[in-house]
């Protein structure tokens, strides 16, 4: 039985569904502080609690037999880390000790963490980025999500697990037409909310050292980023006490601000293209993936690009509205 924390939210309900389609028994733990629990089919074992509180996961694995947890459940929103910095230590660090804590009284050994390229910050270089590559976050949402890659290596090692830690670089899109991302935190969605709106989406800094002058990123399919944890969970359970293995999770292609407004306005045939602004503090000009290390680990790779991205999140999105 595979425990997915968070998993009534954006991404981990996108996980369990492939985890079900892969044949594998998955329970959820989620305080729905911003999932939604209709996300999780209602065949789904359930438990509604935070991962900070031990009596209820304690219990969660004891009760549904978890072998294995995939941890997805965090605060993720970099303003508000930088705003209340205490409380994203506490849920995204305080609650993940709590986690390892009862995994390893319990004996449990497989573990897939969910980190993220903010662990990078702001690299000096607009070369891909390999797993190797320096991490210096730059704010507290980045530090507490490498915190938690130490905290897994370290207790991995302690106790002869095996687990994973996947560093997703931008998510979007939708697997189905309920699964949309509802959080405006990310380009796709705030694009989306700015055309709801009748306003035009900003292009903050159209002077960086790009093609177009416009921040590049590597989007990555949700459904890719799924297809991912399936083929973690089968390293993990096919490589017992194999410590904590490191991957990037992106596309290895990067792509402009530019070019995915002009995708939106194809893909919902309203004018998208936005306004350039200042830029904003802290935004490196480019941030792409290597992604060769997950292939050979892994022999996953992405396989959707940034228009089924946006086409799917639309849909989802537009249903979202009504
Ligand atoms: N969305 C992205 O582009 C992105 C990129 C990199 C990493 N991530 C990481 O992916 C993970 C999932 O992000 P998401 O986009 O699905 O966000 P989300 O907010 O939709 O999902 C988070 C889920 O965790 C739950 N949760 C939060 N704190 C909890 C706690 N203490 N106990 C139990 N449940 C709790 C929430 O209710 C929600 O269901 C996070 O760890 C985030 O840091 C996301």
């Amino acid at each position: 039985m595979w425990l997915v924390t968070g998993g009534a939210g954006y991404i981990g309900a996108h996980v369990v569904r492939h985890l079900q389609r892969s044949g594998r028994q998955v329970a959820v733990i989620d305080d729905l502080s911003t999932g939604v629990r209709a996300k999780v089919d209602a065949a789904v074992p359930f438990v509604h609690a935070s991962v900070g509180d031990r009596d209820a996961v304690r219990q969660a694995i004891r009760d549904l037999g978890v072998t294995g947890v995939l941890h997805l459940a965090a605060k993720k929103a970099v303003g508000e880390s930088v705003e209340r910095p205490l409380w994203y230590w506490q849920e995204n660090v305080g609650c993940l000790q709590v986690l390892l804590e009862e995994m390893a009284d319990a004996g449990v050994q497989r573990f897939v963490y969910t980190s993220s390229a903010a662990v990078y910050g702001q690299p000096d270089s607009t070369a891909l980025i390999t797993e190797d590559s320096a991490c210096r976050p730059i704010n507290p949402y980045g530090a507490t999500k490498l915190a938690g890659e130490w905290m897994t290596s370290a207790t991995a090692e302690r106790f002869g697990w095996s687990a994973m830690s996947l560093r997703y670089f931008n998510v979007a899109g939708a697997g189905a037409d309920d699964l949309c991302d509802p959080g405006v935190f990310n380009l796709i969605p705030i694009v989306f909310r700015a055309l709801d709106s009748n306003e035009r989406p900003k292009i903050f800094g159209s002077d960086y050292p790009t093609p177009d002058g416009t921040c590049v990123r590597d989007y990555v399919h949700v459904d890719d980023l799924a297809d991912a944890h399936v083929q973690a969970c089968a390293y993990v359970e096919a490589n017992p006490g194999a410590g904590n293995t490191i991957l990037n999770i992106g596309t290895g292609r990067g792509s402009s601000v530019r070019e995915v407004l002009e995708i939106v306005s194809a893909v919902t045939g309203r004018d998208a293209s936005g306004e350039a602004v200042a830029r904003r503090a802290g935004d490196p000009a480019q941030l792409v993936a290597a992604v060769n290390r997950a292939t050979e680990v892994l022999g996953w790779h992405s396989s959707r690009d940034v228009t089924d991205m946006v086409d799917s999140a639309w849909r989802a999105w537009q249903l979202k509205a009504e």
